[in-house]
């Protein structure tokens, strides 16, 4: 597995590209493929707020409409706008489309602030009990 490291510091890279001009939240996140590559995603707000898409999901989606279903783990690093980094948690619709691809036992959310500065927790964590693709077969 690619190191953790190299997952963090994709993630701060992405965040660089945040577009938050309301919140000034910037987000941005590097989702681990099985086959070995980085997804990155950052945040993109929109002035009607309900359209806007959270780095978590940017990044997943990027990864499914280039044909990859599998993934390890993903990094997400958040905070203001000129601000310190936080410990930033996916949202909860974000936390449902990781539960569509990813293994809640297996596959791993990284919270980092920086190379330092990460906790990891399973998916199943933070979405207990979740609804998905198995519940419809
Ligand atoms: N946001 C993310 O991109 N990921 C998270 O894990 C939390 C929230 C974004 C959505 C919105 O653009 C801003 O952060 C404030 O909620």
């Amino acid at each position: 597995m690619i190191h953790v490291k190299e997952l963090i510091r994709a993630a701060l890279e992405a965040r660089k590209n945040s577009y938050s001009p309301y919140s000034e939240f910037q987000v941005g996140a590097a989702l681990l493929g099985k086959n070995g590559k980085i997804y990155t995603g950052c945040n993109i707000e929109n002035a009607a707020y309900s359209p806007t898409n959270c780095a978590e999901r940017t990044a997943f989606f990027k990864a499914v409409s280039e044909g990859i279903r599998e993934f390890e783990a993903i990094c997400i690093v958040g905070g203001k706008k000129d601000g310190q980094l936080d410990y930033t948690a996916p949202c909860g619709v974000c936390r449902q489309v990781m539960m569509e691809f990813c293994n809640p036992q297996e596959f791993e959310v990284i919270m980092a602030i920086d190379e330092e500065h990460y906790k990891v927790e399973k998916l199943g964590v933070f979405f207990p009990m979740g609804f998905g693709p198995g519940n419809l077969k």
